[in-house]
This record gives structure tokens, sequence and C-alpha cells, in this order.
């Protein structure tokens, strides 16, 4: 089995992570003396957010400089120190390929800018007049994901107003035209240029980008103002052709690389055509972060999921959460309404509101993220979410950065309250985000409340989330062997279910009633998301999950009612602690 079919791989949002040098963002040499902790963790692999130069209109999603690091987040070669370090802790890196669009501070964006209409340098963008007389009206309909026309007009060099360039998101991250062969070139080298430094693989940005309909046609269908809706956008078959190279690219390399796409398609035959052996090894599956708390949404997704494994061959990279979206343990504390349509696209996912009971957000992504650790595939987990941080919703407008924000005008809070530096210490500067000496306060500023949730105080605490994340990363494959498929059983509990893989068992209580495991069961050995469980492994609380190695394994589901037949562990594990 390939690496990444099973692996826990740990999101880094680098400006957030760990500031090594006092100026308030955090940089590659603060991540590479912090990886020690993600050693404990037991991550297998980490990918870091985009951390090219870039002028952060969208915090690094506007790529001015394919080909160096961000100078606020160090050098090459503090690039290259990481890579060595974490691969020698046995730790893999991904980057973030953002090949959808670029900034307008890249080269080939001024470039094109300078050459005027019709030049072989506007062609690499989508550059159009525009309508009406004078050409004062986007060329067509379409709308940025961030809200607002998704063209923006320039100025010619002799100041008159010009031709318009489209941009899917901010109107700083001009689109790339991936007709235009020198795009597709460039793309090469800058692939080759990462994996030569040592670079395991890349998550690919807006994966269903790159290529929008030829005709740039307005689009007639409703639009709900996020651009989501737009299928002349995005999904166009030629994408699929951008893959099927950067595959080959990857698998001219021993060991090869890889690929995990951020898909955003409709249904999953849609994302199967990615999935093909020349093609992305995996995509994220998104089915269960935009679900709402309630065993039967996050059941369904979890079917989804396993029937795309098994139409595709490929395992789902399951998420809870990232830097697009409210904290999971917000999220979970908020009333959802369950008739309400699911979002369609994670940034909508991100504009829930509402009141947040947050003891109870904790407890339900406690159970969440022991769910997510036992499914098959793999784990991808969002920094600071092993913290149970919540969403910092209190955060002074004047600080806000995220575009969704300002492309609102304020009405969208968008994503920077899951972006807000971690908090390491109760002590130190920017609660140990910084090192000593610092002179920059945090490049959004911590809340006084995430002094209760630091490194420092989780490590020492048995009960924390910080030390369920390490006990489970540490123990899952002993309860869910890495290839073991999933089947589900049936409990006799309302608003819960289980599954087993090999012998290990997973039950969610999504309910507010105890959920009682049946006697036959003959549990070995149990591991709970409630901190408060002592004795009796049998019972698991309301919004509480449980791990659970059983002596005999309980009857396949297909087995015809109660008197299914009970057969012994093949587990070496069961084998080991019996008797
Ligand atoms: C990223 C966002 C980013 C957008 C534009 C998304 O898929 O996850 O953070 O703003 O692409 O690059």
């Amino acid at each position: 089995m390939e690496w990444w079919q099973d692996a826990v791989v740990y999101q880094t949002y680098l400006r957030s992570f760990a500031d090594g040098d006092g100026d308030g963002v955090g940089d590659l040499p603060g991540l590479t003396a912090r990886l020690p902790y993600l050693h404990s963790l037991g991550v297998d692999a980490i990918w870091l957010n985009p951390c090219y130069p870039s002028p952060q209109r969208d915090h690094g999603y506007d790529i001015s400089d394919y080909l160096d690091i961000e100078p606020a987040y160090g050098s090459l070669m503090h690039f290259d120190e990481l890579v060595a370090a974490a691969h020698r802790m046995g730790i893999r890196v991904l980057m973030d390929m953002v090949a959808n669009h670029c900034s307008i501070e890249h080269d080939w964006f001024r470039a094109a800018v300078a050459a005027g209409p019709g030049s072989p340098e506007r062609a690499r963008f989508h550059f159009a007049d525009g309508r009406g007389v004078e050409g004062e009206l986007p060329p067509n309909n379409w709308q940025s994901v961030f809200g607002g026309p998704a063209w923006t007009r320039i100025s010619e060099q002799n100041g008159t107003p010009g031709q318009w360039y489209l941009h899917s998101f901010d109107s700083g991250q001009p689109d790339f035209n991936w007709r235009n062969e020198e795009v597709t070139g460039y793309f090469d080298e800058v692939l080759r240029f990462w994996y030569d430094r040592g670079v395991d693989g890349f998550r690919i940005d807006v994966a269903h980008g790159m290529f929008k309909a030829e005709s740039l046609a307005d689009w007639p269908g409703a639009d709900d103002g996020t651009g989501g809706h737009n299928f002349d956008m995005w999904d166009q078959p030629e994408v699929h052709g951008v893959y099927r190279r950067w595959r080959s690219i990857a698998d001219g390399y021993t060991p090869k690389k890889y690929y995990v796409g951020e898909v955003w398609v409709p249904n999953f035959e849609r994302l199967a055509t990615y999935l093909v052996d020349d093609e992305l090894h995996q995509a994220f599956s998104f089915d269960l972060l935009v679900q709402p708390w309630d065993a039967s949404a996050f059941r369904a997704a979890i079917e989804r999921g396993t029937d795309q494994a098994r139409a595709t061959g490929r395992m789902p990279a399951w998420t809870l959460s990232n830097h697009d979206v409210h904290r999971a343990v917000t999220r979970y504390g908020q009333q959802q309404d369950l008739s309400a349509p699911l979002p369609h696209d994670m940034l909508a996912s991100a504009r829930r509101t509402g009141p947040v009971d947050v003891t109870l957000g904790i407890r339900r992504a406690r159970a969440a993220v022991m769910l997510q650790l036992a499914l098959p595939g793999s784990k991808y987990l969002y920094q600071g979410e092993e913290l149970g941080l919540p969403e910092v919703f209190d955060l002074p407008d004047a600080a806000r950065q995220d575009p969704i924000w300002l492309r609102s005008g304020g009405a969208q809070l968008g994503r920077d309250g899951c972006r807000v530096p971690l908090p390491w210490t109760s002590q130190g500067e920017n609660l140990g985000f910084s090192t000593a000496g610092t002179s920059g306060r945090a490049w959004l500023p911590q809340p006084d409340w995430f002094a209760g949730f630091t490194v420092a105080s989780q490590e020492s605490d048995p009960d924390s989330t910080l030390s369920l994340y390490r006990r489970l990363i540490a123990r899952r494959r002993e309860f869910f062997p890495a290839n073991a498929p999933l089947e589900f059983l049936e409990l006799p509990a309302p608003d819960t279910f289980a599954f087993r893989r090999g012998a290990g068992i997973c039950v969610i209580n999504f309910g507010t009633a105890l959920v009682q495991i049946p006697r036959e069961w003959k549990i070995r050995q149990a591991m709970s998301s409630d901190q408060n469980v002592e004795g009796d492994a049998h019972i698991v609380p309301s919004n509480s999950a449980a791990w659970i190695l059983t002596e005999r394994v309980p009857p396949h589901p297909s087995a015809s009612g109660a008197d299914g037949v009970w057969q012994d562990s093949p587990s070496p594990q069961l084998q080991q602690t019996a008797g």
C-alpha cells in the first residue's frame, strides 16, 4: 500500500504556526524548530500552505514568484533545512500548487499589462474587451468566488481605460490561460524545481479550475454570487490533460511523488474522472466537513466516501477542517438547521453564524476526529484542531485581512478566525508563538482566552484534546489496520452508528442519551473521546466516540439478525492481550 493511502497529514498554515524571527509572522525556521512537536503528534506528513513570494492579498494564494520563498517566511536555504529535518524524522513534506491564478505582481502579469491588447504576453491570461459603448461593462456576467464581478478593468499604458482580465477569486489573482502552451511548460518547470529540492508531493489548489469554457459566454444559470454554480468556469474536460502531464513528471521520480486535489465538483462521477491511474492520486473528501452534527448525515457521507473508494480504487483524503472554514469546535457548538440545504462549497460552510456552546463543540470535535482517524484513507488535520481551538469571532474589524471580508464590505466574516496564530505557552511573546525579544505583535491578534488552549498546558494534561490526538494517532493502526475494509454494525440505539475495520470498532454517539454497547462484544481494550469515562467501557456517553477492540468480532452485518455467528478475533493484538 502506498504511504498516502493511510497517512495522517498535518496542514501547516505557516504564517500562523510558529514565528522564528520575532516579527509576528510564522516562518520556516519557526516550523523547523517545532518539528519535534509534530513528530510527537505522530503525523506522517505536513502540507504547507503556499510559502512562495506573494503580496499576500490572499495570504500566499496570490503568487508572484513560483521559484522562491516568501521573504517573510525565510529563504530557499530555510526551506531545504525544513525538508531535510522533516525527512530525518520520517515526515514527508507537501507543498501547495496554485496554478489556476497567480498574483498581479507576477512578472508575466506585469508584462501583460505593459504589452497591450493582442500581445503574446496578454495571451497567457484571459484579457478581453469590455461590453457597452465604451467597453465599460465586464466581458461577461461571471462572478468571483470571493464576491463581485470576476473581471477587473486595467488602464492601458497611455492611461486610458483598457481591457478587462478574468479572476475567479480576488482581483489580485489573475487567472492563467491554460490553453497557452507557455503556461503549461512553465508549470512543468515549477514542479520539477520543487521536486528536485525533495518535496514529496503537492496539494493542488482549485484543481477543478484552470480551464474555462472557451467561449467565455454569459452564464445563463442561477448564480448565488459565489461563482460556485457556474460550470463554465470549472471542471472543463481539458484540465485532465494537465494532470496526465503532471503525473508523468511525478512518476519520473524515485520514490514517486504524490498529488491530492482540492476538487469541488457536483458529484462523485465527476470526481472519479480526476482519480484515474494517470492523474491525481487522491482528492479531498469535504463531505464530512460540510455535514451537520447528525448520525445519518455522517453515516451517509462515509458510505459515499467508501463507495467512491470502491469505484476508483483510491481512498478518500478525509478532512474535518482547514484554513477556509470555521473551526470544527465552533461549527459543532452552533445550532444547526438539519433541514437547510447543504452548502455547496466550503467557503459557504464558513459563513454559518449563531451562538456557540464551546464545551459542547469541543466534545463533538473530539468525537468527530476519533471517527475520522478510524476511517480507511488518509486523514488531513488542520493546525490547532489538536488543541480544540474554537473560531476567533472577536477579531477587531481593523485586523481582519481576508479578501472575503474586504470584498464583501464586512458582510461576510471570512476566514481570518481560523488563522489566528497558535498559542504555545501561556507566558512568552504572543503566547509563545514568537521567539523571545519579539518586536512584532502576532499578525492577527490572539484573544486573551487563547491562553486557555496552549500546547504547554495540554501537554501536561492527559485528558486534554492534544493528549487525546496523540493517543489516537499512536494507536490508530493497532485498532484499524491500514487496509482493513469498513463495515457498518447495527446498534439498537438512535442517533448513533458503529463500524468495524479489522478487529477495531468505532462507535459514535451523536445523541443526548447514553449508548450501551452490547455485552456480547466482550471488550478487550477501549479508548474514549470523553475524558470523564471511567469504569464501564460498554457505555458511550452522548456526543462522544469510542474505539473498541473486542475479544470476538461481532457478526458480519450481512449475517441474519441475532443469530449471526461470532468469530474469534484474528487480531494479533487481541491474542497478545487475551488471558
Ligand atoms: C484555497 C483558498 C484560496 C483559494 C484561491 C482555495 O482553494 O484553499 O484559501 O483563497 O483557493 O486560491
